[in-house]
């Protein structure tokens, strides 16, 4: 199995081109099932769960072409390779999202409301725990039942029926959810009348997806606000959209930058995405600056601990939580991280400590006291960012790290290590044990 090498302490310089966002790019791929119409999605990231998202989308009967755009010539300020994917859905061929590849990838539970909007039922597995909480879906099917789909759980899957048209209703989620949030757009972009959505996430891939539903001719508002409001239309159209820059990934190589105490200009990114991200670093000693056609952020010797609450957006995002964490490992003083969204996102923690960081758990918060060097260690994790924050303690640790299982990296960062080189880092892929 791969692992990454890298010999840390190397400060980073140079500049690092953002790719599309995973978790935007997911729910827009999922909405093509909505339409038998061409819907074309531009500035794709080539990732593991894009592929896998790929394969369910085609058992279901969706068509799939890419195309790989040379430097510039779909979006100028892109300076890269740009992907365009084509889905199109001329029939549903199957209504089952089999327990294989939810169990591998949570968002496949996003098909479930376009399934039942366009073709009157969907059968999806219940995905089980995962390694960050038990990240139940009970408030996507209470959304779906109350516009008007009947759900019942059999042998480990949710089978969701509705014999003519889901029907607009008034959604109040009693708690935000991103996944919850998209299915229900999805669903009631195809329902008759109108459909509320209270309590929505915020999130900037949901107004993504809010400008890909109405490309295809949904009616939606309010798409990144808590209210939004959908006018159910018979038949969607072809469309096309842009998947939005990567915020996750604009922050983890900020950290990786700071955390070297480099200099990195993020290109084909957006400042707006991460304030509350960016505020911290602020406030912890970061250079960071919105500069035409990207972000530069640097950093010099030493940082300040600051103390961070995961919330949903605009709050500090828990997806860069444990990247926060290698850094303030870096700092001087002691900072505390308090994790809100999920009941188990410190799998991290004990590897961070392989590297000599000192990081105590009480519930759901961790009180890091920064030490000036770190160590290098052998390392794995049990999620996609906790292996990133390994990646980017092993940047700032003095000798070698080796993070293992690699292939949670690859499920959310793009040529990780490729873009990292490129910045003077030394890192490698190997074939590891
Ligand atoms: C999305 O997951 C992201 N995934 C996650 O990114 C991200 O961590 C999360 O939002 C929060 O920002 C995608 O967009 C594909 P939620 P999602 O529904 O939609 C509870 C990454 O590393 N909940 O907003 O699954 C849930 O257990 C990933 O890229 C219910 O109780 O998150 C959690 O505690 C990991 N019942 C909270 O809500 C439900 O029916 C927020 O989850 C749904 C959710």
């Amino acid at each position: 199995m791969d692992a990454i090498r890298i010999h840390g302490g190397t400060p980073l310089q140079g500049e690092i081109v953002i790719g599309g966002a995973k978790n935007a790019a997911l729910p827009l791929m999922a909405a093509a099932l909505l339409s038998d119409e061409a819907l074309t999605l531009a500035n794709m990231p080539e990732l593991a769960d894009i592929s896998t998202m790929s394969n369910l989308l085609r058992q279901l009967g969706v068509r799939i072409d890419q195309s790989a755009l040379g430097a510039g010539e779909d979006d100028p300020s892109a300076g890269a390779t740009r992907r365009t994917m084509t889905l199109k859905t001329d029939n549903i061929a199957s209504v089952t999202a089999p327990y294989d590849l939810v169990r591998r990838m949570r968002a496949s539970v996003l098909v479930l409301g376009p399934l039942v909007a366009r073709h009157g039922e969907a059968k999806v597995s219940l995905p089980g725990g995962c390694a960050i909480g038990t990240r139940p879906v009970d408030l996507h099917l209470k959304a779906l039942e109350q516009l008007g789909a009947k759900i019942e759980l059999k042998q480990g899957y949710v089978h969701a029926t509705v014999p003519k048209r889901l029907k607009g209703a008034r959604i109040n989620f009693p708690m935000v959810t991103v996944g919850g949030t998209e299915n229900a757009m999805m669903a009631a972009a195809l329902a008759e009348g109108e459909t509320i959505i209270e309590n929505a996430a915020r999130e900037p891939e949901i107004a993504n997806l809010a400008e890909c539903l109405n490309a295809m001719g949904a009616q939606v508002s309010g798409g990144g606000t808590g209210t939004i409001k959908i006018k159910g239309v018979e038949r969607l159209n072809a469309g096309r959209v842009a998947v939005i820059p990567d915020r996750i990934e604009t922050g983890t190589y900020a950290i990786a930058a700071a955390i070297t105490r480099g200099n990195v200009k993020l290109s084909g990114t957006r400042y707006d995405m991460l304030d509350a991200v960016f505020d911290a670093m602020r406030q912890a000693g970061v250079s960071v600056e919105d500069v035409d056609g990207g972000i530069v952020v640097s950093a010099k010797d030493r940082l300040r601990g600051i103390d961070v609450m995961t919330e949903p957006f605009p709050g500090f995002p828990t997806d860069m939580q444990a990247q926060w964490m290698a850094l303030m490992a870096t700092a001087d003083g002691a900072s505390m991280i308090t994790e809100t969204i999920f009941e188990n996102r410190f799998m991290h923690v004990p590897e961070l400590t392989r590297f000599g960081a000192d990081v105590n758990v009480h519930g759901a918060s961790a009180i890091v006291r920064g030490s000036a060097q770190l160590s290098g260690a052998p390392v794995m994790a049990t999620d996609l960012r906790a292996s990133v924050s390994l990646v980017l303690a092993g940047l700032a640790a003095k000798g070698e790290t080796l993070v293992n299982r690699v292939y949670h990296l690859d499920r959310g960062y793009e040529r990780l290590e490729q873009k990292l080189a490129a910045c003077g880092a030394d890192i490698e892929r190997v074939g590891g044990s």
